[in-house]
């Protein structure tokens, strides 16, 4: 786990073509003999390159050597290196010279402050220890350590909310609330508060919020691969009643009894097993008993954007279509189009129960809805769902060492970097990539004449196939929908955005638009979804 961003030993891999030649040379070849001795230097300084395959920067320092020795002036120095490289790369495509993109990595490595293997990120609080993690991550009280961030409370560290409650129920959930600072100094006016809602009288301004919010820092969800068998098959629909409803409390901030009385008015037979409306008194198994339903109720118990809990994921396990009520995004959750009915308000009751009972009289188009069981999730699906391939602490971890690399990086001492080389008409772009869930970056490099979104991912591929990488999901997903060993981008988004943006807000609007964020962003990173 090396904190210098720069690999070394994979060079080429990911340019488009050699070395430009300069528009220049011909100035100085005009003027070679000049330099005469330099370019019989030179050549030598080739020879033993070529024999001996000496490490490229050890090879431009000894031409910056012999240069200052023969000129002794760094604007000539300069020359003399364009020169060299024209001449070593003239004829010769498999001559060793430095390329823009060796130099970049050479320029722009950086060691950071810490190093977060022997330093590793720590929390306070948490139930894990130790947590697998690309980056050093500790949670737990202990050993004196100054935490990072924590659980609880602490002069001068971070505080982390942490919480799977909707944000309807627990205001500190919403993100904007829980960053402001607010506080009650009584006791007793915060004891008389409590009676209206617990949430006013909690001390907030933290500085990381993890919520169920694919908007905040480190979204914790309720869905990962491991805890559903997602791709469970589809059992055969033997139960009379259309769909079932299991909802224990009756009382809820949103809509959802009014719509389950409305459905039965709309002549939808449904069963009910919770303690609301209860008219099936078994005891069963939850998903056992879906997936003999063609359609399952999961209303959930606010509307709050990604607030999509286990009913909706037990009722894609069991394959029953499920009619939800609850996040106003539920679409954004849906394995495929068409597979998710959602009641957005009562008055949609009456269109979806036609709905059901459509569906549930035409099995060619029923099954339809059920066709990603059979054929595979959209890509969507797939990038949300595996986002929970690597564990929220390990996510939260990352959020932090980001931050504080990203901290030294805007300090004033910090290591000047080029991040861009130009030789002749061509410059070539340094950015770094890494996927996401995982902390380490790696280098890209991007030339004017290509600097489009195209070339970024084909760059950003070719980067990853030569790596051998193997997507951090791929032993979470369900075996039939791992999909073959090729590489495939789903998105590419700057470090730093949400997964809101990630996954569904953020796009670059074309080639002009990623070229001036590069532009802007000297040694821009990025995070990839492969899916
Ligand atoms: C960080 O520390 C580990 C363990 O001590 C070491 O192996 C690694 O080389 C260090 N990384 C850097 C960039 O110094
Ligand atoms: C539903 O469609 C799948 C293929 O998409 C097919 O294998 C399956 O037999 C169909 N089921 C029914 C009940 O028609």
């Amino acid at each position: 786990m090396g904190l210098v961003t720069n690999s070394r030993g994979l060079r080429t891999d990911t340019t488009i073509e050699g070395l430009p030649v300069s528009p220049s040379s011909a100035v100085h070849r005009r003027k070679w003999y000049n330099l005469l001795p330099l370019f019989v230097t030179l050549v030598v300084i080739a020879e033993i390159a070529l024999l001996s395959r000496l490490d490229m920067a050890k090879n431009a320092a000894m031409v910056d050597t012999l240069a200052d020795f023969f000129y002794g002036s760094s604007h000539e120095v300069a020359a003399v290196e364009d020169l060299a490289i024209d001449i070593l790369s003239g004829g010769d495509q498999n001559a060793e010279s430095e390329s823009c993109e060796e130099w970049l990595e050479r320029e722009d490595a950086v060691t950071y402050s810490r190093n977060f293997t022997k330093e590793p990120i720590k929390v306070d609080g948490g139930e894990q220890e130790q947590v697998s993690c690309s980056v050093g991550c500790k949670f737990g009280y202990d050993d004196g350590i100054t935490p990072d961030a924590t659980f609880g409370t602490r002069a001068g560290v971070a505080r982390i909310r942490r919480s799977m409650e909707s944000s309807m129920y627990y205001l500190e959930n919403d993100i904007a609330l829980a960053q402001r600072w607010t506080s009650f100094p009584k006791a007793k006016t915060c004891q008389c508060l409590k009676l209206i809602t617990v949430s006013l009288c909690t001390r907030r301004g933290y500085n990381i919020v993890m919520t169920t919010s694919l908007s905040s820092h480190v979204p914790v969800g309720y869905f990962s691969w491991a805890e559903y068998d997602i791709m469970a098959p589809v059992q055969p629909k033997t139960e009379s009643a259309l769909a079932a409803a299991f909802i224990s409390n009756c009382g809820a901030q949103n809509f959802r009894l009014q719509a389950l009385e409305a459905l039965e008015n709309a002549n939808i037979k449904l069963d009910s097993y919770g303690g609301c409306h209860r008219n099936r008194d078994e005891r069963v198994d939850k998903v056992e008993a879906l997936k003999r339903y063609k359609f399952s109720l999961s209303f959930e118990n606010s509307n709050v954007e990604d607030y999509v809990t286990e009913k909706f994921f037990q009722s894609l396990v069991a394959g029953s279509v499920p009619v939800v009520i609850g996040a106003p995004n539920i679409q954004d959750f849906a394995p495929s189009p068409g597979s998710v009915l959602h009641i957005r308000e009562l008055a949609d009751v009456e269109s979806v129960a036609k709905t059901m009972r459509l569906l549930a009289e035409n099995p060619e188009a029923y099954n339809q809805s059920l066709r990603w069981k059979y054929e595979g999730p959209s890509d969507s699906f797939k990038a949300l769902l595996d986002m929970a391939a690597v564990h929220s602490s390990c996510r939260l971890c990352i959020h932090l060492a980001t931050t504080i690399i990203e901290k030294e990086e805007k300090s004033p001492g910090f290591k000047k970097r080029s991040c861009k080389c130009t030789r002749g008409s061509e410059t070539v772009y340094h950015i770094y990539v890494r996927e996401r869930g995982s902390f380490e970056m790696e280098s890209i490099y991007l030339r004017s004449s290509h600097l489009t979104l195209e070339a970024l991912n084909s760059a950003v591929v070719s980067k990853f196939t030569s790596l051998n990488h193997v997507p951090i999901w791929k032993s979470e997903r369900p075996e039939s929908i791992r999909g073959s060993n090729e590489l495939k981008i789903y998105r590419i988004y700057p470090v730093g955005f949400t997964q809101k943006q990630a996954l569904y807000t953020f796009r670059f609007k074309g080639d002009d638009d990623f070229r001036s964020h590069l532009e802007s962003n000297p040694c821009a990173k990025f995070e990839v979804i492969f899916v």
